[in-house]
């Protein structure tokens, strides 16, 4: 199959631009800037797309191409569009000159096409919006490049050299304030790259399936830990149309779980899908006491990652001697989950360790990953195609802790449950409203912290319960959602009656960065 290959700079941008190609029916995948030449050249691209990033070209070790690069795709002939910093870089290799600008442009800014003798910009006005977001600027070009459009600051906005089949843009093409980018990503893919649109989602569909019963055989089986979220889900609705019921699929309540969860996706999978293999483990009991008057975030994640591991082989190992044939261990990792970006990335930095599930030493099963190369979006559409219903399909993320990060310090059943009924509420009205799929996430803390009330003719002193909800692209970063006032009191009025434990709720109104979108 056709594809482009990105080459990350550590732009916050880089993963939108694989996505949009990926749109617009070419398969992509991102790669670090400094792979090394042999392992690109294996990949066969059709073009490379280089990605802006926080560095000025100008800065000590901001990375940088090596020269086999260039010599590779000129004389290859694989046409390269640099994007903001990868549009400095090219010039900058080349031997141009880049001066770093003192009006920084950031924002929404007029693009003027100078000529329309260019394929990159074909299909544009004579004037398009575009967003910029640098501070260098192209002021000298090598020889044979040649300038095709402007902005008022930017004498130099993109270029072409049609002999090296090397382009820049010195603008995002790849954001929605870009109204045109699709059509300029797609003139560099299709007119000048020449890449068949060959990703369609059906034909993936066919082909991981027959994949999947290739790699297992007839007989063998495989395991996969399912909790109900988006990605295991699918994982197991593909595996299950491949090798029906050679699934076996575990399920662990682990205590922390939102209002009636457990009850759902049971009857989802037993009931609704007919997975026949769904083992279902109440482990409530062995979780509630490890956490027992554990207040530290970061020792509440260790002692559930561990617990969920512990439970998890165990089962394994009974089913093990029940089925021989157990071999694999599947599991719903997707692109973003492994894909190695640049290091220079910023936002890259882990702040809070997510646990994912690592396989113990002494459990000999073989990975596999059905749904390693795609994106989240790519997922959902996949899973509604092959009949997941639309409640799990659009279901806000869940953090693999649960209810644990969402109670401020120690954590007891009388807790969660006033957790769960308030949460419970929020959704309910959330989704009454025909918002719940506008929102990356809507959720209730629990805050152990009593303040005075008055209910009737009696005071009473209760705990508080804190909303979030928050609008992202990718939970990197995030805005609190701007509800209606008058839903918000809905809300509140109807946790402060109906929940008992809770006397007063606030809405918390910080963006991610500074904060994050879990409390904990
Ligand atoms: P933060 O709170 O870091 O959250 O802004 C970003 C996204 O990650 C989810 N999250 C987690 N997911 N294990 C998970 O599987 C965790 O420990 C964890 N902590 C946060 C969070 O819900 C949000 O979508």
């Amino acid at each position: 199959m056709d594809k482009i290959i990105i080459l990350d700079f550590g732009g916050q941008y880089t993963h939108l631009i694989a996505r949009r190609v990926r749109d617009l029916g070419v398969y992509s995948e991102i790669f670090p800037f400094d792979i090394e030449i042999e392992k690109l050249k294996k990949k066969n691209p059709k073009g490379i797309i280089l990605s802006g990033g926080p560095n000025s070209v100008y800065d000590v070790n901001s990375p940088k191409l090596s020269d086999s690069f260039f010599q590779y795709t000129i004389t290859e002939k694989i046409p390269v569009l640099g994007i903001c910093y990868g549009f400095h870089l090219i010039i900058y290799q080349l031997g141009g000159n880049i001066e770093a600008h003192h009006h920084k442009e950031y924002g929404i800014t007029e693009l003027d096409i100078s000529t329309n003798l260019s394929n990159l910009l074909k299909g544009l006005n004579k004037s398009e919006t575009v967003w910029m977001s640098h501070g260098d600027q192209v002021i000298e070009m090598p020889n044979d490049f040649q300038i095709i459009a402007s902005t008022k600051t930017s004498p130099n906005a993109a270029y072409k050299n049609d002999n090296k089949l090397l382009y820049g843009v010195q603008f995002h093409p790849e954001v929605k304030h870009t109204p045109k980018g699709d059509l300029i990503l797609n003139n560099f893919i299709s007119d000048i790259a020449g890449a068949k649109k060959e990703w369609k989602l059906e034909n993936w569909i066919g082909q991981a399936i027959e994949d999947i019963r290739t790699i297992i055989g007839q007989k063998n089986k495989v395991i996969l830990g399912l909790s109900g979220g988006v990605d295991s889900s699918v994982t197991a609705i593909l595996l299950h149309k491949a090798i029906g019921e050679r699934l076996h699929c575990i399920f662990v309540n682990n205590g922390l779980l939102r209002k009636n969860e457990e009850i759902e996706v049971k009857k989802t999978f037993k009931e609704k899908l007919g997975f026949k293999n769904f083992h279902y483990i109440d482990a409530e009991r062995i979780f509630l006491e490890k956490l027992e008057n554990i207040k530290d975030p970061e020792e509440k994640r260790k002692i559930i990652g561990h617990e969920f591991i512990n439970v998890f082989e165990k089962k394994t190992f009974e089913l093990e001697e029940k089925y021989p044939d157990i071999e694999y261990l599947a599991q719903g990792t997707i692109y973003p989950d492994r894909v190695e970006t640049a290091t220079t990335s910023k936002s890259a930095a882990k702040i809070k360790s997510h646990h994912n599930l690592t396989l113990p030493e002494d459990m000999k099963l073989i990975i596999i990953e059905p749904l390693k190369d795609l994106y989240k979006d790519e997922v959902r559409r996949i899973g509604l195609q092959l009949g997941l219903p639309k409640e799990i399909i659009n279901r806000h993320p869940f953090p693999g802790p649960g209810l644990a990060v969402r109670i401020i310090g120690a954590i007891n059943k009388e807790r969660l449950n006033i957790l769960r009924d308030a949460d419970s509420i929020l959704i309910e009205e959330i989704k009454k409203a025909g918002i719940y799929d506008d929102l990356w996430q809507a959720f209730c803390v629990f805050l152990p912290l009593k303040t005075v009330g008055i209910m009737g003719d009696f005071r009473t002193y209760e705990f508080l319960c804190a909303i979030r909800i928050v609008e992202s692209m990718d939970a990197m970063t995030a805005n609190f959602a701007k509800l209606n006032w008058d839903l918000l009191e809905k809300i509140s009025s109807r946790i402060i009656n109906e929940v008992k434990g809770i006397n007063r709720v606030v809405y918390d109104i910080s963006n991610k960065p500074p904060s994050t979108i879990e409390f904990e």
